[in-house]
This record gives C-alpha cells, sequence and structure tokens, in this order.
C-alpha cells in the first residue's frame, strides 16, 4: 500500500475531504465535551435545595424533598442485617460477649449496659433504651447531663445556636429529651444554602483552636473527616457546667491525652473494686485513625464508609454509613485490585491479631482491680497504694483507647498494638506493686479471678441490681419518651418550609 502523502498528491480532493472529516469530528467532540461540562455545572448546582428551610432544620425528610437519593441511603442506616466479625450494624450485647468488661467499669454506668454501635438512625432512640441514661421521670433532675445528647442528634445545632454550647451543656438530659429526637442527620454536617460541609459541634472546632488551627480552613478532603470527627473523638465534660472538651491540648496520642488528664486531675469514676481513679475513654476513633498508612496516604473516613454509587448517569455519595465490608466493591476495590475475600481477609487477620492481645491486657486488669480490692481488705494505707492505682489508671485507659475505638485495628494496627502492648507492661507493674503490698501484709495465696462466666454472674459480682433498673427504664421508655416525643411533633409542625 502506497503512503498517504503520495496518494493525496495523485488525488488533491482526498486531502480535502480528509481535512473535512477531521474538522467534522473535532467539532462534534467540542460538542460532547461541552454537554459534559453543562451537565457537570447542572450536577453543582443540583447541591441548591430546591425546598427552603431553616439553616437549622433539625429533619432530615424536609432537606431529603430537594436530595432523595441522599435521604433514601441516610434512612438505610436503619438496616441492622450486616454484621461482620467484630462490627457491623447488628444490635448485640457486648457486656454478654465479654463479662470482664463488668468488672473493668465496676461502679461505672457501661457496667450496666453496653451495645455494638448501629447506624446513625437510631443514634437517639438507643440512648433512650441504654440503661446507662437511667430513667428520669421528675421533668428536671438526670443522671446524665445534656452534653450527652450533644453526638447523637441533629437538633444539636439548633438548641445550641438557640441556647448557646455553655448553656446547652449545662442543662440536664431529661431538660433537653423533648427538644432532641431527630438522629445524626444533614443538619450536622451540611450548611442548608449550598450544601457543602460544615462543622457543627463547638468542641470539635474550639480543641484545633486551641491547637492554633483553624478548622474552617481546612481542605475539602479533611472536612471529609473532620465531619466525622465531629462525633467520633475522645472527649470529656469539664466542671459544673459539663462543658464538652476534647483533650488535644497536647496531642492526639494516647500518652498525651493521658498526660492532659493527669495534669488537670481529672477522673472519669473511681472503681468499684480497686478505688483506682478512672479514665473512660470514649470512642478515639479519628485521633488513631490519623496513625495508620491510609490516613497517611490522604484518606478520609468518606472514602471507606461513604463510597459513591452510581445510579442511571447520577452519582452520589452513599449516606448510609456503615462498615465499608458490607460494600467492598464500592469502598476498598475502588483503590486495591485484590479480590474481596482477600481484602477481607487483611481486615480480619489485623483485628484477630489485637483482639488477642486486648484479652491478655483485659484479663491482667481484671486481675490487678481483684488485687488490690485485696489489699484494701487488709488495710493497706492510701499512700501505698497510690502507685499501683495510676498504674492501674493508666493501662485501663490504654486498653479502653483502642476497645472503644471501633474501627481501630483496621485504621491503625500498629500503634493499636503498641498502645496494648505499653499498657500489659504498665498492668504488670501495678500486680508487681500489689503483690508486694499484699505480701507486706501477710496474705502470699493468689487471689481468686472473680466469677464471671456471665453478664449476669459479673453483674451481680459487682452489686448490680438489675430486675430494679429495667423495670425503671421500662417506666421511662412507657411514660416519658412518648410524651417527649408528642411535644416534639407539636413544635415541629410549625416550623416554616417553603416547597420552592
Ligand atoms: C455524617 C455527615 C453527613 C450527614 C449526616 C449527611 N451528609 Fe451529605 N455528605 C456528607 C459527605 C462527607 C459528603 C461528600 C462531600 C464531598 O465529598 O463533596 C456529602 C455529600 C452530600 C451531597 C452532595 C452530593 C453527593 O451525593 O456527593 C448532598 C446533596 C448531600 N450530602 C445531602 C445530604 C442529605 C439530604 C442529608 C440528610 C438526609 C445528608 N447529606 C447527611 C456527609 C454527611
Ligand atoms: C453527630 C454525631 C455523629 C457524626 C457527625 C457521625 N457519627 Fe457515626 N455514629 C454516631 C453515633 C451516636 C453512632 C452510634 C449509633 C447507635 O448505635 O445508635 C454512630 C455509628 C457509626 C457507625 C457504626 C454504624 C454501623 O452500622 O456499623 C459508623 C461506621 C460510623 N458511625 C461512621 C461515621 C462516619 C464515617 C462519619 C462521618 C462521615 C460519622 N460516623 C459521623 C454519631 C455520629
Ligand atoms: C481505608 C478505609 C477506612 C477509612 C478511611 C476509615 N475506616 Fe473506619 N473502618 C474501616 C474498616 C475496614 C472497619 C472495620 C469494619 C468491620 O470490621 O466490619 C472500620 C470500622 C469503623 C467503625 C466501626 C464500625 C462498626 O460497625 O462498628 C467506625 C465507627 C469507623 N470505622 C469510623 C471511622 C472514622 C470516623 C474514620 C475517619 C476518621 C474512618 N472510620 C476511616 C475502614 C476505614
Ligand atoms: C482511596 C483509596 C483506598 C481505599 C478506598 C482503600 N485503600 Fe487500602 N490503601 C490505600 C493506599 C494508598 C495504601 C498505602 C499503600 C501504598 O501507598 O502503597 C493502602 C494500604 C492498604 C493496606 C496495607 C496497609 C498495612 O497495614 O500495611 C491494606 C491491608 C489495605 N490498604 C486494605 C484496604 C481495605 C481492606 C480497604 C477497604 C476497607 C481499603 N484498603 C480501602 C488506598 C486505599
Amino acid at each position: 500500500m502506497k503512503p498517504i502523502s503520495e496518494r493525496v498528491k495523485e488525488k488533491p480532493w482526498l486531502g480535502w475531504l480528509l481535512f473535512f472529516t477531521t474538522m467534522v469530528v473535532v467539532f462534534l467532540l467540542g460538542l460532547l465535551a461541552s454537554s459534559i461540562v453543562e451537565r457537570r455545572s447542572e450536577a453543582v448546582f443540583a447541591y441548591t435545595p430546591q425546598v427552603e428551610h431553616e439553616r437549622w432544620e433539625p429533619r432530615h425528610e424536609v432537606w431529603g424533598r430537594s436530595f432523595p437519593h441522599q435521604f433514601e441511603r441516610a434512612m438505610a442506616t436503619r438496616d441492622t442485617s450486616f454484621r461482620s466479625k467484630y462490627h457491623g450494624s447488628a444490635h448485640w450485647d457486648m457486656l454478654e460477649e465479654n463479662p470482664r468488661m463488668v468488672i473493668l467499669w465496676a461502679n461505672y454506668p457501661f457496667s450496666k449496659d453496653y451495645n455494638q454501635g448501629r447506624g446513625h438512625a437510631y443514634a437517639v432512640e438507643d440512648l433512650y433504651a441504654t440503661l446507662r441514661t437511667g430513667a428520669p421521670v421528675d421533668g428536671n433532675d438526670s443522671p446524665m447531663p445534656a452534653t450527652c445528647w450533644t453526638c447523637k442528634s441533629s437538633d444539636v445545632p439548633r438548641m445550641m445556636n438557640q441556647l448557646g454550647p455553655e448553656a446547652f451543656y449545662a442543662k440536664s438530659w431529661e431538660e433537653m429529651g423533648h427538644e432532641i429526637v431527630n438522629p445524626v442527620g444533614c443538619a450536622d454536617c451540611h450548611d442548608a444554602t449550598d450544601m457543602s460541609l460544615r462543622i457543627t459541634r463547638p468542641a470539635l472546632i474550639e480543641a484545633f483552636e486551641r491547637r492554633g488551627v483553624n478548622i474552617h480552613e481546612a481542605t475539602h478532603q479533611e472536612k471529609r473527616s473532620l465531619a466525622c470527627a465531629q462525633c467520633h473523638v475522645e472527649y470529656y465534660f469539664k466542671g459544673e457546667g459539663n462543658y464538652l472538651v476534647l483533650p488535644w491540648d497536647k496531642g492526639l496520642e494516647i500518652e498525651n491525652v493521658i498526660a492532659y488528664f493527669d495534669e488537670i486531675q481529672f477522673t472519669d469514676w473511681v472503681h468499684g473494686i480497686s478505688k483506682a481513679p478512672m479514665l473512660k475513654a470514649q470512642h478515639p476513633d479519628y485521633e488513631l485513625f490519623m496513625e495508620g498508612i491510609h490516613a497517611q496516604r490522604g484518606l478520609a473516613c468518606a472514602d471507606c464508609h461513604m463510597g459513591y454509587i452510581s445510579e442511571g448517569g447520577l452519582k452520589f455519595t452513599d449516606h448510609k454509613v456503615q462498615s465499608p465490608l458490607n460494600n467492598i466493591d464500592r469502598t476498598c476495590q475502588v483503590c486495591h485490585r485484590e479480590a474481596e475475600r482477600e481484602l477481607m481477609q487483611n481486615v480480619y487477620e489485623r483485628q484477630d491479631k489485637i483482639f488477642e492481645i486486648k484479652t491478655r491486657l483485659e484479663k491482667l486488669l481484671v486481675r490487678a482491680h481483684m488485687e488490690a480490692g485485696k489489699a484494701w481488705e487488709l488495710n493497706a494505707s492510701p499512700e501505698e497504694m497510690e502507685g499501683a492505682l495510676m498504674d492501674i489508671r493508666h493501662a485501663q485507659m490504654m486498653w479502653d483507647y483502642v476497645a472503644a475505638s471501633h474501627g481501630a485495628a483496621f485504621h491503625a494496627p500498629i500503634e493499636s498494638t503498641r498502645i496494648l502492648a505499653k499498657g500489659v507492661e504498665i498492668a504488670q507493674n501495678a500486680r508487681l506493686k500489689l503483690s508486694n503490698i499484699l505480701n507486706s501484709k501477710g496474705h502470699t495465696q493468689p487471689v481468686p479471678y472473680p466469677p464471671i462466666e456471665t453478664k449476669a454472674r459479673a453483674q451481680e459480682f459487682i452489686g448490680l441490681d438489675m430486675d430494679k433498673l429495667e423495670q425503671e427504664k421500662n417506666r421511662f421508655m412507657d411514660i416519658v419518651v412518648p410524651k417527649w416525643l408528642k411535644m416534639a411533633r407539636e413544635r415541629e409542625a410549625e416550623y416554616p418550609v417553603n416547597n420552592l
């Protein structure tokens, strides 16, 4: 075959034909490109709500009128069918599964009731139901402050705007009950005018401020994690007014957090058996995630917990926030080519190994609490006990920092292992000190391990009257909760909503 240049020399019209054909193709490509760009700007435009409502509108269904796809998936967090090896959206009793925790939390509300976390749609009703919030019925006092509502509901930004955060925290949990009824929702993470990501919780903004960072200047990708860090972080209630504070002033690592609490001599509770001045970790998911390889490579929580869905040419963020193992094809496999089974195995392998060392530390802590209890029985003095009790405080906080950070075994396996290993050493130090004290009192037998084969036996051992607690709770659920919900419905009926 002759080269094209020679053929054009022989037949000049062929050159013109080629020229015009190319022009037409380029023109058509241009049209296609411009239509794609238009679609894109349409997509951005689609983030403007079609239904006008207040900035503080707490109801998902009202925002959902403009964004049905996101709304529908957010509601799908009601699905409780998924259970992976260690996590998932199903409801199960963590104390039943692991009665050692009852001993570790003796004299603290967590020893009464602790369940696996479910989807966001349950955040409010699970808080009603847990025995930890008690059964307040008089309309004023309750065992918990309103601060407990902070990470449960899209009514919180609304109430904080109305009262100011300080006055909000200072109320009792019960006083706010009829105001806080919508679970984690749109208003927690989005601006009502353009749907951009918005940080609504003052504690996170203030924690960054004290570290010299203006959170509102965070990049878009950072906000895809910070939206979650509003709630999935370690915190404590400061002072009489129960002001919510993240203990990050010295840094986010466990040593920084413990040093912070030691310096201000903060104690969550005094342990029922050992009398140690204890710390309770909440759920430092963000802190530990930041220590792992995925954070170091710039991933955000939403990359794995809120993958994308494509539906009829429309691509949107999956608002069914859940374990990524329930949809590996839209989470891990966006970046990794390995088969689903293999990726699952990668996760389970890390979790299994960390679970093993976590369990060892738990057993040491149970023993240390029992040995300290025995030493008190034998009239040890507070001065003698102090060193051992501080060790128990620190070792249990290390255990809890990993145990309560629900994804940590995968998010940051190396840091989790380091923390637990350090906890084991400190718990052993406590037991050495206690062994010396016990010896000095003439007690040379091993202190028996408590009878904690089941949750019920463990709770009986620490002296909880579960029947009474449950009866009180049932009464609260029957009488108080329906009253709150009725008041909320009447109030909400008056909010302005305009279809544009
Ligand atoms: C826990 C935080 C959170 C909550 C609650 C939440 N969103 Fe989102 N939303 C996000 C994140 C993260 C993105 C992704 C933003 C991005 O990367 O641009 C997003 C994106 C969006 C977008 C942009 C289009 C898209 O799908 O990417 C819309 C619209 C939206 N959300 C609507 C809603 C509605 C409606 C609700 C309530 C039913 C809601 N969101 C609740 C975090 C949240
Ligand atoms: C306003 C507070 C709040 C925000 C913001 C928030 N969460 Fe949650 N999250 C919760 C609460 C509370 C629960 C437990 C609900 C329950 O068990 O009733 C929870 C549960 C979860 C669960 C367990 C659900 C399951 O089905 O296994 C995951 C995973 C999760 N959140 C991830 C995220 C991610 C990722 C973000 C950010 C995109 C985020 N959360 C933002 C409060 C929040
Ligand atoms: C690289 C992917 C990835 C990223 C990014 C990621 N996670 Fe996870 N997360 C996981 C995996 C995998 C699990 C374990 C799920 C299981 O065992 O079912 C998990 C578990 C969790 C759980 C417990 C879920 C449950 O069902 O109880 C929470 C809560 C959570 N992550 C929150 C976060 C938060 C908050 C961030 C950001 C600070 C984040 N994750 C970032 C992959 C990720
Ligand atoms: C947005 C991209 C992205 C997503 C989504 C993602 N990863 Fe990764 N993953 C990475 C990157 C980047 C690394 C670091 C490896 C590197 O840089 O070579 C990594 C590393 C890993 C490693 C090795 C880390 C180690 O501990 O040594 C494992 C295992 C892994 N990912 C599993 C998963 C699983 C399981 C999921 C889903 C739950 C997931 N990844 C989701 C990008 C991603």
